[in-house]
């Protein structure tokens, strides 16, 4: 029998695209085209795709998940997050859905780490001055950061990700408040301290790290009113997604002093985001590369693929979420 074909969105590292090639027959984008989502079923139609692999970058709606092609079982996410995907729609019409976890937990973490470091230490208001050849001489009072030990860091989410980070910030010596759903047993805990409600932890936030997915609840989260819960000079580090900030309420809070500073990972809108980012030199700004590294990129690919062969083989996937 003719192995399945797969539908990838994206172009993926060459280790997953060889598997892909030696297990499925895979419609490919070498070129890494960004497809009109609109687009999807009718590529899915035309290679007769048994599965869908996609990123964060395709926004399966919907309409979208209506106008698949029967021969459509699985749509596999290269990704954590599936907030891209109308998971509803697909299990309405009995299409699994699955995702990446665990396996992307460190490099995110890290590069939360590396967001709080920078942006705490105003890293590219420091590189600015050097490479613009502001940089006259040492001096003890130029570019003063903010010293990260002994701080409190607030993580909003306090799920795997939001784990790693504390854990991380343990060797910082900072002290680690939270808040999720619910309270988490004492010995994941590990001396971090749990707050029932968002502005309670805001309130005791020196730093605030935000970890958690996007809903319908979570959106625009930090907003206005919120911040103005955050100690004045707070540090704020978002890198789960873009639209859990309402931008407008964090520039003027970055411009007013009330914040000290922001590190960025990810954004509404992106990879489009609010063009005054770009006048703050208190901001830090990535271009959401928090699961970037060689390593990681590969094991997303390989988990996304063992989701597939599962679904594909008739078994349960071992990442589903619909
Ligand atoms: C995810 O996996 O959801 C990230 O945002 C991309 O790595």
């Amino acid at each position: 029998m003719a192995s399945p074909v797969v539908v990838v969105t994206r172009r993926l590292p060459a280790a997953v695209e060889a598997r892909l090639e030696r297990d499925y027959r895979p419609v490919l984008n070498p070129a890494d085209t960004l497809y009109d989502p609109a687009s999807l079923p009718g590529r899915c139609a035309e290679a007769g795709a048994a599965a869908l692999l996609c990123c964060p970058t395709d926004a399966v709606s919907a309409e979208v998940v209506a106008a698949l092609p029967t021969s459509v079982k699985a749509i596999a996410t290269f990704s954590v997050g599936y907030d891209h995907i109308d998971v509803a729609a697909a299990k309405a019409r009995g299409i699994v859905v699955t995702h990446t976890p665990d396996v992307l937990t460190d490099a995110t973490a890290d590069c939360a780490m590396l967001l709080l470091l920078a942006a705490a230490r105003g890293a590219y208001s420091a590189e600015k001055l050097l490479r613009t050849g502001g940089w006259t001489a040492w001096a003890p009072t130029g570019q003063i950061g903010v010293q990260m030990t002994g701080k409190r860091l607030g993580i909003y989410g306090m799920g795997r990700i939001g784990r790693a980070v504390a854990q991380r910030a343990r060797g910082f010596d900072m002290q680690i408040h939270y808040h999720d759903v619910g309270r988490l047993p004492e010995s994941v805990e590990q001396g971090a301290v749990y707050h029932e409600t968002a502005e309670e932890l805001l309130g005791v936030s020196d730093f605030l790290s935000l970890h958690c997915p996007l809903t319908a609840q979570t959106r625009h989260f930090l907003d206005a009113r919120r911040i103005a819960l955050l100690p004045d000079g707070a540090v704020v580090v978002n890198s789960a997604r873009g639209p859990i900030v309402d931008d407008a309420a964090l520039i003027a809070a970055l411009r007013s002093g009330k914040l000290a500073a922001a590190g960025l990972d990810v954004f509404e809108g992106e990879p489009r985001f609010h063009p005054d980012y770009l006048t703050l030199d208190n901001a830090i700004l990535f271009p959401h590369i928090g699961s970037a590294t060689a390593e990681t990129r590969d094991a997303m690919g390989f988990m996304a693929l063992d989701n597939l062969d599962a679904v594909l083989a008739g078994r349960e996937p071992p990442n589903r979420v619909a």
